[in-house]
């Protein structure tokens, strides 16, 4: 069965990355993930700025009972996960520590796709040659494409992260700089903490980005243990808000991920978030992405994941089997099948004849043109 597909005009032995996260911190698990299957990797973010971690652990992981509501961290026998809720910062490794290992890792999969991801700051002219020099950087050593973080959710610096993900002309300014020294495809991460995500993919793609990314993890805070009243996670009982990923947040990003393949169908998207089987990433592709990424779930199985990726690779093989009668191949047959299934709750069928018209014209209320709306809502 063929697995393969082409994204951003690069061909990827099968359409599952790992995302920038803990699993492809080191050069070490990058070469166990290839060894284990996976048609991609997206590297930890690459950063000029110096990085320096939490005292303590920098991921845990909140689990439900079966049995009761109880939500916690606490280790317990029988409780299933509900997300992962981190407030790591970007790799504190240099740049000089990932070139050599970037080139070695192309050198021993020449033909696996390895993606770099990077991050400066964008306050002025010196941080925005950062991410040129980045850039330039990476694809020396023959990496396939960049992915710009625009999404971390706890940074401090306002120019960095999902701030800057947060400003449309920001999002297309470093779109555009990185564009003006690329030869490779350059994605953008954009973060889901953000009224009309929409509105700064259109920033990106503006400033030239060849695809978005999305999700990063949803900003969010561990919960208070009833008996400590301490923070689940904390140091000296401080906290700051983090980033939550894994199964709670798939509905969340599905829906960021419809408003995007929806407003630029033509467009490439990989989806994240969330994701641990192929039962999972086929809500993306049904949506219009082209690749999915994963982080929680390969956190959760050896580091990177071998399990996650042949349960990926024997869902889509099945899948393509079940489906060969209509004719479907590969991943690209499928893509964006349900984009246009998603529509305003007015369109939505109703139990009796009279219509809804969500919720103008009714008597006493205001007709759709009295409130500056033209026709129907959308
Ligand atoms: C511990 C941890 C560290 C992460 N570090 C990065 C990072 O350096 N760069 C980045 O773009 N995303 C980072 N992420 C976000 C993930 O790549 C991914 O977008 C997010 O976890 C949602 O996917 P998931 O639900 O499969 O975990 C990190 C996530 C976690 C849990």
């Amino acid at each position: 069965m063929d697995l393969l597909t082409t994204f951003t005009g690069l061909r990827f032995h099968n359409p599952f990355l790992l995302s920038s996260a803990p699993p492809t911190e080191s050069e070490s698990n990058i070469l166990r993930a290839f060894e284990a299957g996976w048609g991609g990797v997206v590297t930890k973010t690459i950063g000029l700025h110096p990085v320096v971690n939490v005292v303590g652990p920098k991921t845990k992981f909140l689990r439900a009972d079966a049995d009761s509501a109880r939500l916690s961290m606490k280790k317990r026998p029988g409780a299933a996960l509900h997300s992962s809720w981190n407030w790591e910062l970007i790799s504190d490794k240099t740049l000089d520590w990932w070139v050599p290992r970037l080139g070695r890792i192309k050198q021993a999969f020449p033909n696996h796709m390895l993606v770099a991801s990077i991050m400066a700051g964008s306050g002025n002219d010196t941080e925005l040659r950062h991410w040129q020099e980045l850039a330039i950087a990476c694809q020396d050593q023959k990496c396939d494409a960049l992915e710009l973080n625009l999404s971390c959710p706890h940074m401090d610096r306002p120019d960095m992260g999902s701030n800057v993900g947060k400003d449309k002309e920001l999002v297309s300014i470093v779109a555009k700089v990185v564009k003006e020294v690329a030869k490779i495809p350059v994605w953008a991460k954009l973060t889901p903490s953000t009224t009309d995500i929409v509105v700064e993919a259109r920033g990106a793609f503006l400033g030239g980005a060849d695809a978005i990314s999305s999700s990063n993890t949803f900003t969010s805070l561990p919960l208070i243990d009833q008996d400590t009243l301490e923070f689940e996670v904390q140091v000296d009982g401080l906290v700051s808000t983090g980033g939550l990923g894994g199964p709670a947040i798939l509905p969340l990003s599905l829906a960021k991920m419809s408003q995007l393949t929806q407003a630029f169908p033509d467009k490439s998207f990989s989806g994240i978030g969330g994701i641990s089987t192929f039962e999972h990433a086929l809500n993306y592709f049904l949506l219009g992405c082209g690749t999915v990424q994963i982080c929680t779930a390969a956190m959760l199985d050896h580091a990177i994941g071998p399990g996650v990726i042949r349960d990926l690779n024997q869902g889509l093989t099945r899948f393509l089997e079940k489906h060969a009668d209509k004719g479907w191949k590969n991943v690209d047959d499928f893509v964006g099948l349900r984009r246009d299934r998603i529509v305003a709750q007015s369109k939505i069928r109703r139990p009796d004849e009279k219509d809804y018209r969500g919720g103008y014209d009714a008597e006493g209320y205001a007709a759709a043109d009295e409130v500056g709306v033209s026709g129907r809502p959308r």
